[in-house]
């Protein structure tokens, strides 16, 4: 989604802005922009093609400046064309980029049109910098935004600077996330930290309604009383290494590999099974609660829809998974023993956080978040937290914040189970030995690579596959078949196998490419019979197959021995598989695999 960079030091910041809005690139965009202030004039320049074209344009007409702002912009009020790239400016003077939506926009704007207002693009943004442009006589920009940022409803991370107050910048946030970098002699503010590890380690997570005005020495900072705050200062120096690719082609592929550490980050010290591990209160939380309800979008409704197996069978759970987007609408029964659980890479995502919010307005007090962002939202508006340690992902496929959810999803499994006397001790080691044999049983997986490129080969030809899976497994089918859509563009669908002979067998022929995820289970013959049904009419099958299926390669079944059985444990094994099956086939179409198009990283608008 739209991206912030802004900086004020004392040498030219162009250099810095151009980087850090290629940092950002990956959360995607569809147009970017610059503003500087140099002699007291604001320049900018904007572009509907990608940061680097933006950046030929600044470098070719010599902009320098020791103040500035910069921005990628996801479209939702208005197409992605110049007029409505950010930086916006009202009146020459006033300059601001804006991430969120402002829901008075058309208010907003109204009054300001008859104030004299003239608007030149379709945003919601502009109506910001003409409302705080009208709010500038008699005072300064801090305080010109703080009157403004009163009249918003919506949610809005901004920065901003008026060519008049050429010392400094101006930063706030509501809903969507902003963060100050400390440099020397220099500040800056970003929407995420990653765009400015080039500068500085040092970073200060603003607060919803924190507003901050930036100097070249100093990052003055009041909250939403209007109270002087001093923000915790952290320093990230991991962030940079995330930031790099090392011998990898893409993120993608960099952040697959990294998920037997990803895992081991994240069971680390977690699978004694102890409540506490998802906070101080989780204790008597986990003693009162008797039902789960799982809230999220994506790949992370996935993991919710997986854990549902796992919370019922283990736990003895009546689970509820629904997508963020539809529960925050529709009218639904809260009961007050519900665990609430959202789970959320970002922890920024608009619809899970505004599901959370909603669940929370009919009374639901036990909530949960799974995340892998500490500083995020989500993780401030929950009484719990259990934070995933799979490191920063830049693809927008995700990979190793789903399964790092799955590993952190079974802990939680297992530790209501304990509570609730359904896993004896010695069933309880024998979980905590698979969780710690994850990685290795990962790597064997991560080993089966040049096969999967074979296939990959034949699928990079195709329109349409399908996937199945039964069980906890249909929920990786789902998850296989969002992996090969948002990055190949091949039209892919998920069913639980069962399911074919009810309709979407009529699509099977033999250009249809078939995967069905073979486990060795219970459901396992259930399963041979429905792939029958698709060799039957002339199906291409692409099996995983775990040891002793006896599902072997022949006419129209091509058998990929997965390396083991790791019974609940096994959907972590299976989906690193379809990982590296939709990678390779979108590497070999050739698309642009760590930002596809039109989507973006996070989601922070509705
Ligand atoms: O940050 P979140 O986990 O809340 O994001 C949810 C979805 O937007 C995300 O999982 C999306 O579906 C990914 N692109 C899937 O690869």
């Amino acid at each position: 989604m739209c991206g912030i960079v802004s900086a004020i030091a004392q040498r030219n910041i162009v250099p810095v802005l151009v980087e850090g809005l290629k940092r950002l690139e990956y959360r995607g965009y569809d147009s970017c922009g610059i503003a500087v202030l140099a002699n007291g004039a604001a320049r900018r320049a904007r572009s509907v093609a990608r940061v680097e074209d933006l950046a030929a344009q600044v470098k070719n007409a010599g902009f320098a400046g020791s103040i500035g702002l910069a921005h990628t912009r996801w479209a939702t009020h208005g197409a992605p064309v110049t007029d409505n790239a950010h930086p916006i400016f009202s009146r020459e003077t006033v300059a601001l980029v804006h991430n969120g939506i402002i829901e008075n926009h058309e208010a907003l704007r109204n009054n300001l049109s008859a104030q004299g207002y003239t608007f030149v693009s379709q945003t919601d943004s502009e109506v910001i910098a003409h409302l705080i442009h009208s709010l500038l006589p008699g005072k300064n920009l801090v305080n010109a935004v703080r009157a403004a940022v009163q009249q918003l409803h919506g949610a809005f991370a901004i920065a901003v600077f008026n060519s008049a107050e050429p010392h400094c910048i101006v930063g706030a946030r509501h809903g969507s996330p902003l963060v100050i970098g400390v440099g020397d002699d220099a500040h800056f503010l970003a929407s995420d930290a990653i765009a400015l590890v080039s500068e500085t380690e040092r970073f200060i997570f603003l607060e919803d309604g924190d507003i901050a005005e930036l100097t070249v020495d100093a990052a003055h900072i009041t909250d939403s009383n209007n109270a002087r705050v001093e923000r915790e200062m952290r320093v990230l120096a991991a962030i940079h290494q995330a930031s790099a690719l090392g011998p990898y082609q893409h993120f993608m592929q960099k952040e697959i590999f990294a998920q037997p550490r990803a895992l081991a980050d994240t069971i680390s010290e977690r699978d004694s099974f102890l409540p506490v591990c998802f906070g101080g209160h989780a204790p008597s939380v986990f003693e009162r609660i008797d039902r789960v309800l799982i809230l999220a979008c994506g790949s992370s409704y996935y993991a919710g829809l997986t854990a549902k197996y796992w919370l019922e069978s283990i736990a003895a759970l009546p689970t509820q998974v629904e997508i963020a987007s539809e529960y925050r609408y529709r009218d639904s029964v809260p009961h007050p023993d519900t665990l609430v659980i959202a789970i959320s890479q970002s922890g920024e995502t608009a619809d899970t956080l505004a599901a959370l919010k909603h669940a929370q307005a009919l009374g639901h007090i036990h909530t949960l978040a799974i995340c892998n962002a500490a500083t995020s939202a989500l993780v401030r508006q929950t009484a719990l937290s259990f934070l995933t340690d799979a490191g920063v992902e830049i693809g927008v496929a995700s990979t190793k914040a789903f399964t790092t959810q799955l590993a952190a999803l079974f802990v939680l499994t297992v530790t209501l189970g304990k509570l609730r006397a359904r896993v004896p001790s010695s069933t309880e080691d024998i979980y905590r030995q698979r969780l710690r044999h994850l990685p290795v049983a990962l790597n064997r997986v991560l080993a089966l690579e040049p096969n999967l490129i074979a296939w990959a080969d034949t699928f990079a030809s195709k329109e349409n596959a399908l996937f199945l899976g039964r069980g906890m497994h249909y929920p990786i089918a789902l998850e296989g078949a969002l992996k090969l859509k948002e990055i190949s563009y091949i039209h892919a669908e998920a069913y639980p196998a069962g399911e074919l002979k009810h309709g979407p067998l009529a699509l099977v022929t033999d250009a249809m490419p078939v995967v069905a995820i073979a486990p060795n289970d219970a459901l396992l013959e259930k399963l041979k019979s429905n792939l029958h049904e698709v060799r039957a009419r002339g199906g291409q099958l692409y099996v995983l197959a775990e040891p002793d299926t006896q599902i072997e390669s022949d006419a129209g079944v091509h058998a990929m021995r997965m390396p083991e059985h790791e019974g609940p444990l096994s959907p972590l094994l299976h989906v690193v598989a379809l990982q590296l099956l939709a990678y390779h086939t979108a590497r070999a179409r050739g698309t642009d695999i760590d930002k596809p198009r039109n989507l973006a990283k996070s989601v922070t608008v509705e």
